[in-house]
């Protein structure tokens, strides 16, 4: 048996020489698919995006929500008031998609160069999603009018039925959701967004070009034993939920094998500590600060480095039709360094992913 010196076997390791694990530059990566909030919550939280990565997919589920092209260009107004280096950090916004949303103004935004998604919530699926989408047909025009214009429309990925199970809510979305969506709009673009399961790999392998996904940090470190077993850690709690072992693996193992229509979404979605600590916990997960250390150790432990930077940093543009970012992250290796815990907000302290395992990596040039 392989000794396991962390939660999880270590594979043998690779004959890389010694130097190249030590440093690693890459391009800059960024973050397709992000939390910002707003207020307070964006002032604390934005240094920590921009410390490593140059542009971010920016979630709109504020509430209210971000609905129309003019509370996109509202909403991209003060994240770049709040960036500590206007012009270093690029948000590429989103409009979040309800039964109520005018194909013209999607169009508009998505003309301005600005807006570069479209944002499916089913109804109640996740955090502030109760303004998104029941009735699919009537979000039918919008669809239509984004697969002419080839603008994505990334898509939270879980039935909401309070009879489907939770650990199954993925699964049953792709089959009865989303592969009939995709059939009635052909040329649709989709970027299926933080998978979970082996069965959401295999649908994203099975599709064409049309079809990308995005991968969170946490749900490559983490299993639902890491969440459950020993105490429940309300920290590790977010939507889509973590899976069994197998189903981390199966991401771990599309990840790192450089497959060039699946790309970085950490899906770093900062609650106060107080609400996640709570009978009543919300789900949402902070990983930004930590994101290119978790991965570096992950792509490391499956002897994958060298597909690091087409995760975090080729793939993602690449299917967006953006170039890749001309700066570069340097990435070093040395003794463990502790993450730090939480960051304070003038509200409380929002506490960091920590991935209960050490972290050798850390990036040597962040901004
Ligand atoms: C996200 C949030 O807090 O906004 N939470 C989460 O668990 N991922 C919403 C989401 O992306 O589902
Ligand atoms: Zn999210």
């Amino acid at each position: 048996m392989t000794p396991k010196t962390g939660p999880f076997p270590r594979p043998p390791a690779r004959a890389i020489p010694r130097l190249m694990t030590q440093r690693l530059t890459i391009r800059r990566p960024d973050d397709w698919h992000l939390h910002l909030r707003d207020g307070a919550m964006l002032k604390a939280v934005l240094p920590q995006t921009v410390a490593h990565f140059s542009r971010a997919i920016i979630m709109p589920n504020l509430v209210p929500p971000v609905v129309t092209m003019a509370d996109a260009m509202a909403y991209r107004e003060r994240i770049l008031a709040a960036a500590p280096g206007v012009g270093l950090f690029e948000p590429l916004m989103t409009l979040y998609l309800t039964e109520d949303t005018d194909p013209e103004d999607v169009a508009a935004a998505h003309g301005s160069g600005l807006v570069k998604a479209v944002k499916l919530y089913p109804a109640g699926a996740t955090t502030n999603s109760a303004s998104g989408v029941r009735d699919f047909d009537k979000v039918r025009p919008v669809l239509e009018k984004m697969a002419e214009i080839g603008m994505p429309l990334c898509v939270h990925g879980e039935v909401t039925t309070p009879e489907v199970d939770i650990f199954d809510r993925e699964a049953v979305f792709i089959d009865t959701v989303l592969d009939p969506l995709r059939r009635a709009t052909p040329g649709l673009r989709v970027v299926m967004e933080h998978i979970t399961t082996a069965d959401a790999v295999a649908y994203l392998q099975d599709g064409n070009d049309d079809l990308g996904a995005t991968i969170t940090t946490h749900h490559l470190m983490i299993n639902r034993n890491h969440m459950l077993v020993g105490g429940i850690r309300p920290h590790y709690y977010c939507l889509p939920i973590v899976k069994r072992e197998k189903h981390r693996e199966a991401l771990v193992d599309l990840a790192t094998s450089g497959f060039s229509r699946c790309f970085l979404g950490t899906d770093s979605a900062p609650h106060l500590a107080t609400d996640k600590q709570s009978p009543c916990g919300c789900a949402g997960v902070f990983s930004a600060p930590v994101t290119m250390s978790c991965l570096a150790e992950v792509f490391e432990e499956a002897g994958a480095l060298d597909k690091l930077e087409s995760f975090a940093s080729l793939n993602g543009p690449a299917f967006y039709r953006l170039p890749a970012n001309e700066a570069t992250i340097t990435l070093a290796k040395g003794e463990p360094a502790g993450v730090p815990p939480q960051i304070e907000t003038e509200n409380g302290p929002v506490v960091v992913f920590d991935p209960g395992r050490p972290l050798h990596w850390h990036v040597e040039d962040e901004l």
